[in-house]
Formats: C-alpha cells, sequence, structure tokens
C-alpha cells in the first residue's frame, strides 16, 4: 500500500492487528495508555510505537510524528480521549477516520452497546465515519447493521460487533488509501 497510516489507540488493539493482518502499512502507533495491549501488538509487528499520559503533549507529538512519517491518514482504533478542536483543525478535512459500535447518529459516546440494549433497538451496528470536534459527529462513510437477539449481553454483542469491525474497518481504510 502506498500511504502511510498511522494508529491511535488506549486499549487491546484488536482493530489494529485487523489492519496489519489486512497488509495495510502503519507507520506508527500513539496511545495515552503505555499499558494498552494494542501498543504490544505494534511491537510485534515491528511498528515504531510511543505513548504519552497527557492528551496535549500527544497531540502536539502526534502531529510532529505526522510531518515526520508523512502521513496520509490518522486511524483511530479504540482511542477513547476527545480530540482537541485545534488538533482536528492542525490536520486537513478527511484525515482523521474512526471505528464506533452503533449505527450513528444514534448512540454517541461511551457504552454504545449498552445503550443499544437498555433502548430494546432492534438493530445496532458499525459505523466507519470522519472525526472532526465533535462526539462521533463527523460525516458517515460506511455502516454495517446487525440484529440484537433477545439474550444479547454487551459481551455477546461486542464479540460480533467486533467481527464486523475488523472487516468493515480495514477494507474501509483501503479504499480510502486506493482513492486517494
Ligand atoms: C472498538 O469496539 C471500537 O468500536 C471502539 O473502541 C473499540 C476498540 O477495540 N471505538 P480494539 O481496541 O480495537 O479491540
Amino acid at each position: 500500500m502506498r500511504h502511510n497510516i498511522a494508529v491511535l489507540l488506549s486499549g487491546n488493539g484488536s482493530n489494529l492487528k485487523a489492519i496489519i493482518d489486512k497488509g495495510i502499512k502503519v507507520s506508527f502507533v500513539a496511545s495515552n495508555n503505555s499499558k494498552a495491549l494494542g501498543l504490544k501488538i505494534a511491537k510485534n509487528a515491528n511498528i515504531p510505537f510511543y505513548s504519552w499520559k497527557n492528551v496535549l503533549d500527544l497531540e502536539e507529538e502526534v502531529l510532529k510524528l505526522i510531518i515526520e512519517y508523512d502521513i496520509k491518514l490518522l486511524v483511530l482504533a479504540g482511542y477513547m480521549r476527545l480530540l482537541s478542536q485545534n488538533f482536528v483543525n492542525s490536520l486537513p478535512s478527511k484525515f482523521i477516520v474512526n471505528v464506533h459500535p452503533s449505527l450513528l447518529p444514534k448512540y454517541k459516546g461511551m457504552n454504545a452497546i449498552k445503550q443499544a440494549i437498555d433502548d430494546c433497538a432492534e438493530n445496532t451496528g458499525v459505523t466507519i465515519h470522519y472525526v472532526d470536534e465533535g462526539m462521533d459527529s463527523g460525516s458517515i462513510i460506511k455502516q454495517d447493521s446487525i440484529k440484537i437477539n433477545e439474550n444479547d449481553t454487551v459481551e455477546t454483542l461486542k464479540d460480533r460487533l467486533q467481527t464486523i469491525e475488523h472487516r468493515l474497518y480495514s477494507d474501509t481504510i483501503k479504499s480510502i488509501l486506493i482513492k486517494n
């Protein structure tokens, strides 16, 4: 793949792994959590990785790394902090993408899976969207939906949604990179 991408994450990094397994070149991974399992995935794949606890420090350093590595797309994969307006506005539009476990604009923010169950929704799904300064409010690129079963728990639904995420996110990233 011609273009370089960077990944920001805070946790397990299963989406990072799916992206790597798809053959997409990840130039670096950064996290606000030095203990994030996703950083181990980066390490095992020989991808440079960085962490800063303070999110403003992280944003400042990531902006420098984006230039240094000539990054074309910044991928949020379980990055659990809202990006500052200054950070988002420092980058071109349609430069940052995110994956969210609901059919946006429904169930924004934290606990999206629980929100859908508590709401007795018939369906939920996965949304891939561009990131703006708002919370899960950027324009939608792709969505895929599934039925919520009567006996679904947050855990069972999360498992099914993550299976979709791993395919949909890496495919969408690939097609954005091919178009650019
Ligand atoms: C995903 O479920 C995604 O929808 C949400 O954060 C989770 C990250 O999972 N934004 P992982 O760290 O990629 O396993």
